[in-house]
């Protein structure tokens, strides 16, 4: 596998804790990879690396061949990276629009400009008839959708999704899930974490499993639910069958 994203031999400790242990994967260019581990496994810490807003204590990130981690996240962003939070963060007085203009204006857009990637990148998310809506009247999914419309339009190479698709509908997690194969579809790489196995496995190619900071396994979504070292640490009896 030629690699899209090399994570190489990552540690990071916050004071006693170990929140990444020599972390190693690769990630093919178009790939949709799952990360997932119980909760406090080192999954947004690993994020938070690969984005730049966390310099590893060792080992370092290549993307497309470029070492990029330690550079802080304007590099990053830069480089290619961009990223959604777990706890959806919004600009909630500024209008959808404005909040997707960010994004562009990250990437070094004119205001003109910024608003016609915005107004492209909110149709992309379905989001089109939102513009003047201030972000905090969206609803819940609106809001991920404009997470994801905010990170795309930095003109990223790699997204990465902390737990996007959590907490919603299954109705509204299909439409993120078409949306994210919608993002690949596009030829970007794609990293997500996400703890509804049903949501995730039929989407991703393949899948890494972090616990205690640690990588546990990766394999295809058939090899992570039957290996018994995953179904002990996060998966439970009920995949044992
Ligand atoms: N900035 C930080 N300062 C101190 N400790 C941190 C920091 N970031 C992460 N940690 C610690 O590192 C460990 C891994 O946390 P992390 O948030 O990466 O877990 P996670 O896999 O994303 O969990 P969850 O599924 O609950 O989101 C935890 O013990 C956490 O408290
Ligand atoms: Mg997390």
């Amino acid at each position: 596998m030629t690699a899209f994203l090399s994570v190489c031999s990552v540690s990071k400790a916050f004071g006693g804790v170990s929140a990444n242990v020599d972390i190693s994967f690769d990630v093919a260019p178009g790939e949709i990879l799952g990360l997932i581990g119980p909760n406090g496994a080192g999954k947004t810490s690993l994020f938070n690396v690969i984005s730049g807003e966390v310099s590893p204590d060792r080992g370092e990130v290549l993307l497309d061949g470029a070492a990029i981690s330690g550079r802080g996240p304007v590099a990053c962003a830069r480089a290619g990276v961009a990223r959604t939070f777990q706890v959806v963060r919004s600009f909630d007085g500024m209008t959808v629009l404005e909040n997707v203009m960010v994004g562009a204006f990250a990437r070094g857009a004119r205001p003109r400009e910024a608003m016609r990637a915005a107004q492209d990148v909110l149709d992309f998310a379905g989001l089109a008839g939102r513009t003047d809506t201030p972000a905090h009247q969206l609803t819940p999914p609106e809001k991920r959708r404009l997470e994801i419309a905010r990170a795309l339009a930095t003109r990223p190479r790699l997204l990465l999704l902390d737990e996007m698709l959590t907490g919603l509908t299954p109705t509204e997690a299909a439409g993120g899930v078409a949306l994210i194969r919608a993002v690949r579809d596009q030829g970007i790489t794609v990293v997500m974490v996400e703890h509804v196995m049903e949501v995730l496995l039929p989407l991703v190619d393949r899948a890494v499993v972090l616990n205690l900071g640690r990588v546990l396994m990766q394999g295809t979504p058939a090899e992570v639910v039957r290996h018994p070292d995953v179904i002990r640490a996060y998966l439970g009896d009920k995949y044992a069958a």
